[in-house]
Parts: structure tokens; sequence; C-alpha cells
């Protein structure tokens, strides 16, 4: 297994579509084929029109344009791709289980499990396989099994590679990567697979940013970064709650605590509660890995941190309907936002589901907008979280792809993601167009209040 020359990579997703992109980009010498079963999502990476690439990330565009056709390919032919590779990335969704044993906790696997037996199909050959998805730690450990015993005699090794790109600024921190962490197997082989992949990185990560480790190493430190990063944003979110009641003010608390260089600056802005693909499923994988070990005190420890989290959005919505008299029944409530945080068009989790599950429990009516998320998003998610019919959902939500229209006429705006755009709105204009008094809800904490206070709008933020 010597240098890398073709690489297939499983899962056209969030995670695996831009890293591929990169890899491609900074190794003009190595072929990329990114394969995924869904073929509209691989149609979508092909369009002509490189601005309609499935996944919204600043610069990526431009990446994927550099490179698609040349030495970076998207196709559905995932057998095809497997048997050409010499390395083979899993990128594939392992979400909570919403089933049987561990349900709501553990991360289900078949999809995983899937790609192993496809890869064990259709190897011939002598590959790398390397776990790019968030996994429970020992997941290497099943796919050894499953390729080892059920392939047609071809060496596998199996390296971790945990992919640490934050959405919304995933090219940036691909090209720029903090560390890039590669676990493999500690014996003579194991090592050469972890070389390999070094090298690969190495076209444009410096060598001392490249840490290689064991595999469960390797895993668990995903995880236990994931932990710690949603465990700061539930602690000052804790804290917003206790200023909100003290007359403390949450961002210079923040800032005063920030300055401390133990603690750091980043990763301290209070929200509505954090969001997206992998902090509340990485932080319930955790619980259930400690518990499964019998580890009760640890466990509960992590699930604090989601608990808190839950608490946050709860009570987002509850002060809504408090402010406004106790009731919000037939109501409008103006949705800036609905993406789990600004620059992505992702909505995995985010806030603005369940606060407006929330509201719609109380009759409210809703009008969302949001810059990148188009409106079968918005149903597919309220749909999906089954408290009440596609039909009600849409009785209950409007969608615009003008904020103005949004506003208009609505008794409260809620702002749920901070988009820099909202920044820049017209908002007396906004004001003039809304019942009164007119209230706004700022669960990101972006806009200046006292110009909002100024117009006339009764104005609240997390942590104030
Ligand atoms: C996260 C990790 O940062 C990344 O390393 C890992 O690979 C995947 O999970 P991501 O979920 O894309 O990335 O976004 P992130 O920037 O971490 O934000 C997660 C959520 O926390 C968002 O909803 C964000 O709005 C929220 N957040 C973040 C806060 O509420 N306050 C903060 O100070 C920071
Ligand atoms: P992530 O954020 O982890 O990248 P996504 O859901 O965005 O998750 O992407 C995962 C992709 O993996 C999806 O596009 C899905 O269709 C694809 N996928 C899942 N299982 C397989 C499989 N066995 N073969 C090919 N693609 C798969």
């Amino acid at each position: 297994m010597g240098i890398v020359k073709n690489i297939c990579c499983i899962g056209a997703g969030y995670v695996g579509g831009p890293t591929m992109a990169v890899i491609a980009h900074k190794c003009p010498h190595i072929k990329v084929t990114i394969v995924d079963l869904n073929a509209e999502r691989i149609a979508a990476w092909n369009d002509e029109d490189v601005n309609n690439i499935p996944i919204y990330e600043p610069g990526l565009s431009e990446v994927v344009q550099s490179a698609r056709g040349k030495n970076l390919f998207f196709s559905t032919d995932v057998e095809k791709a497997i048997d050409e590779a010499d390395m083979i990335f899993i990128s594939v969704n392992t979400p909570t289980k919403t089933y049987g044993l561990g349900k709501g906790m553990a991360a289900d696997l078949k999809y995983i499990e899937l790609c192993a037996r496809q890869i064990a199909a259709v190897a011939k050959t002598g590959k790398i396989v390397v776990e790019k998805s968030t996994l429970p730690v020992r997941t290497a450990e099943a796919i050894k099994n499953i390729l080892d015993n059920t392939g047609n005699g071809a060496k596998f090794q199996i390296l971790s590679n945990p992919e640490f790109l934050a959405e919304g600024t995933a090219v940036e921190d691909l090209l720029h990567p903090d560390r890039v962490l590669i676990g493999g197997d500690t014996d003579a082989e194991g090592k050469k697979a972890i070389d390999a992949l070094v090298e690969v990185y190495s076209n444009w990560v410096p060598e001392e940013k490249i840490l290689t480790t064991n595999v469960w190493s390797s895993e668990l430190s995903k995880l236990t970064a994931n932990a710690f990063l949603a465990q700061r944003v539930s602690s000052i979110n804790a804290m917003s709650e206790l200023c909100e009641r003290t007359g403390a003010d949450v961002n210079e608390v923040a800032r005063a605590i920030g300055m401390d260089s133990r603690i750091g600056s980043k990763f301290l802005k209070a929200s509505v509660g954090f969001g997206g693909s992998c902090f509340q499923k990485d932080i319930l994988n955790l619980v259930y890995i400690a518990k499964s070990y019998g580890l009760n005190q640890v466990a509960d420890y992590w699930e604090q941190v989601v608990i808190m989290n839950d608490h946050q959005k709860q009570r987002f919505a509850a002060n809504i309907v408090k402010t406004l008299y106790n009731t919000v029944s037939d109501k409008k409530i103006a949705f800036l936002g609905w993406a789990f945080k600004k620059d992505t068009n992702d909505t995995r989790e985010s806030a603005a589901i369940y606060v407006a599950d929330e509201l719609l429990n109380e009759q409210a009516n809703i009008a969302v907008y949001d810059p990148k998320v188009e409106s079968d998003v918005v149903y597919r998610d309220l749909n999906y979280l089954d408290t009440r019919s596609a039909e009600q959902n849409k009785l209950g939500v409007s969608i615009s792809d003008d904020p103005y229209t949004v506003c208009k006429d609505a008794h409260a705006i809620a702002v749920l993601t901070e988009w820099d755009e909202f920044k820049a709105y017209d908002w007396q204009k906004i004001y003039d167009n809304m019942k009164k008094p007119a209230f706004v809800f700022d669960g990101r904490n972006i806009l200046d209040g006292d110009k909002m206070k100024d117009i006339g709008f009764i104005f609240q933020q997390i942590g104030k």
C-alpha cells in the first residue's frame, strides 16, 4: 500500500462533499470519486452551474469548480469506485437510533454496516478504509470484522480520521485545520496505512499538526471534542438564565471570563440553544457508551449538557408566550432564520424547529424567512417531529423569501439564526408594518438593543 493515487468516498453529504473537494483541490495527482446512493444529490453535485451544488458553504463552489471533471468526480456507481480505489473514506450519516435497543441515544450504524458489506463484496485487492463519520468508540473493530469475514480474502486496514470541520466555515477549516487526527493499528501494517493518509494531508497541512494515535483514542477524541464544545454553550446558556434574573449581562460575563487564557474566548455565545447534526448526537452517544460500561455518574454528567440545551429552547418559546400576554393563539410570529447557525443551509436539530413546535402547540401562526433554507425543508423538519399532521403544519406555518413580508403584521419577531444580513435590515420599516406593541426576541444576541428600543420595539435578548 504505497502512495495513494485513487480515493473513493462513500457519502456525498456535509462531511464527504467538502472534505473530498478540498483533498482533490490540494492533491491534483490523486483521483477522488465521491459516490452516493442518492442520485438526485449526485446530479446536483454534477450540475453544470456550480452554484447549484447541494450544500451551501462559503468558498465551496469555487473549490469544487477548480477540480471537478479533472480529478474530482461525483457518481452513483458505488461498486466501480470501490473497486478502483486504494483508499476508501466512509462518510455516511450515523443518526441517533430511533428504534430498538439504545433508541434515542446510541448511533444507528446500519448505513456504516451496509458500506462495510459493500466494500467487502466488491474489493479484490487490499484497501485502506477510513472512518470519517462520527462513530461510537470501537466501530472500527466492527467494520474490520465484517471486512475480514465476508470479503474475498483481500487485506484491509482501518483508520479513524474524525472530521472537525464546522459547517459554515468548512472550507476554511479544511484548508487550515487546527489539527488532523489519524488513528490506526499500532503494528507495522497499521503504521504503513497511517503513513499513507498522513502523506495525503501533508500536501497542505504542516506535519506538526497531523496527530497519530491508536484507533480508540482517535474515535473517542472526536466525541470528547464535541462534548466539550457543547458543554461550553450549555454552560454559558445556564448562566444566561441567571443573568436575566440578577441584572447581569451575559455578554459582559462571557467577555470577562473569556479573557482568562485558561478559559479562552471562543464558544461562549449565549443562544437559544445549540443545534446541528453532531453535538446532541455525539453526547447522547457518549452517555450511552458510559452507561453501557456502568459509569452512571459519567453518563449523568454529560447528559446534563443536553438537558440544559432542551431547557434553553423551551424557555425561549415559553418567554415569548408569557411576554405576549400569555397567549399567542392566532398571533403571527415571524421567524428570522431556520438554519442551526449562519452560513449553512443545514437545519438538522436547529433550535428553530423546537421553538416553532412549542409555539404551534400554543396555536400561533408562524412565518419563516431564511436566506438559504428551502421551504420544503421547513415542513419536512416539522413533519418529522410527528407532533401534528402535515396538513396542520402547512396551515400553521408560512414561508417567504422576503423578510419584510414575513414580518408584516406580525405581533413578534424571533431571531433564531445569526445571519449577518439581519443586522442590515431597515428595522424602522419593519416596525411600521408590525402589529403594536411590536416585540423582538433576539435568540442570537446580534441586534443593537439601544437602536431597536429607540425605534419603539419591545426588545429582549438572551441573558440580559
Ligand atoms: C461542530 C463542531 O464544531 C465540529 O468541530 C464538528 O466536526 C461538528 O460539530 P457544527 O455543528 O457544524 O460543528 O457547528 P458549531 O459551530 O460547532 O455550532 C454548533 C451549534 O452551537 C450551533 O447551533 C451554534 O449556533 C451553537 N453555538 C456555537 C452557540 O450557541 N454558541 C457558541 O458560542 C457557539
Ligand atoms: P454528514 O453530515 O455526516 O455528511 P449527510 O446526511 O449530509 O451526513 O450525508 C451522508 C450521505 O451518505 C447521504 O447523502 C446518504 O445518501 C449517503 N449514504 C448513506 N449510506 C450510503 C451507502 N451505503 N452508499 C452510498 N451512500 C450512502
